[in-house]
């Protein structure tokens, strides 16, 4: 799977995605994320990427050409026309499923912005898809891009090196995830729960699962109807 990042900041992208489970699937190949600088297909003098909105109002707003550029020579240099993906808290909120329909895609392009939005001409012209990660307001959209990026990733088939826990972690099933320990059996006078030491399998997996109940009744009720 193929990552486009169209973005004026490639590096928060790259350094960003370059540690731990994500740096190691890039490197081996999993994945690939690379960062388009839409900087580098402005005509204008200066490399000026943004404006002043017509209409007046505050912030600047990033230009449709240099965007456009920049989709378009992705584009041609694949000989597609992949989803594009507009990073904006006034899209639609993403989730997992989401992350699991992406992750269907041999490429996706993301496209972030930046200052006080992005002129809407490019939008209707190139976007298929308009995502926020959640009812809050960030700087741009690099992070947001990057949320997504590892979400979709870790779905990815070579990304996560234990095929099933990809499958079963929080969310999966429609229940967050039950409580994990490890060594020591003892930490600060609290013991690990019995049953897990007692090596029944039967046990542990229905100890597990009315944890998992139990969690998402005390802290996301809201997931609870969708599951029978
Ligand atoms: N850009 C700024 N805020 C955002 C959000 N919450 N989700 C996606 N993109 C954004």
């Amino acid at each position: 799977m193929r990552f486009h990042v169209m973005t004026l900041f490639p590096e928060m992208i790259l350094q960003g995605l370059n540690t731990s489970i994500i740096g190691k699937a890039i490197q081996k190949k999993a994945i690939e994320v690379e960062a388009i600088n839409i900087r580098d297909y402005t005509t204008e003098k200066h490399g000026q990427v943004d404006d002043y909105p017509y209409g007046g109002g505050a912030g600047m707003v990033m230009q449709a050409e240099p965007i456009y550029r920049a989709w378009e020579s992705i584009v041609t240099r694949l000989g597609k026309s992949p989803k594009v993906i507009y990073m904006t808290p006034q899209g639609s909120v993403f989730h997992q499923e989401m992350a699991k329909e992406f992750a269907q895609e041999e490429d996706l392009i993301i496209l972030c912005g930046h200052y006080e939005g992005v002129d809407e001409r490019v939008l209707d012209k190139i976007v298929t898809h308009h995502v926020s990660i959640g009812d809050y307001v960030l700087t741009g959209g690099e992070l947001p891009a990057m949320v997504m990026i590892d979400c979709i990733s870790r779905m990815v088939k070579g990304v996560l090196s234990n095929e099933k826990s990809a499958e079963s972690e929080s969310f999966q099933e429609g229940l967050l995830e039950y409580p994990q320990y490890t060594r020591p059996e003892e930490f600060m006078g609290m013991r690990v729960p019995e049953v897990l030491l007692s090596g029944h399998h039967a046990n542990i997996e229905q100890w597990r699962r009315e944890q998992a109940l139990k969690r998402t009744q005390e802290r996301r009720p809201d997931l609870l109807p969708d599951i029978e």
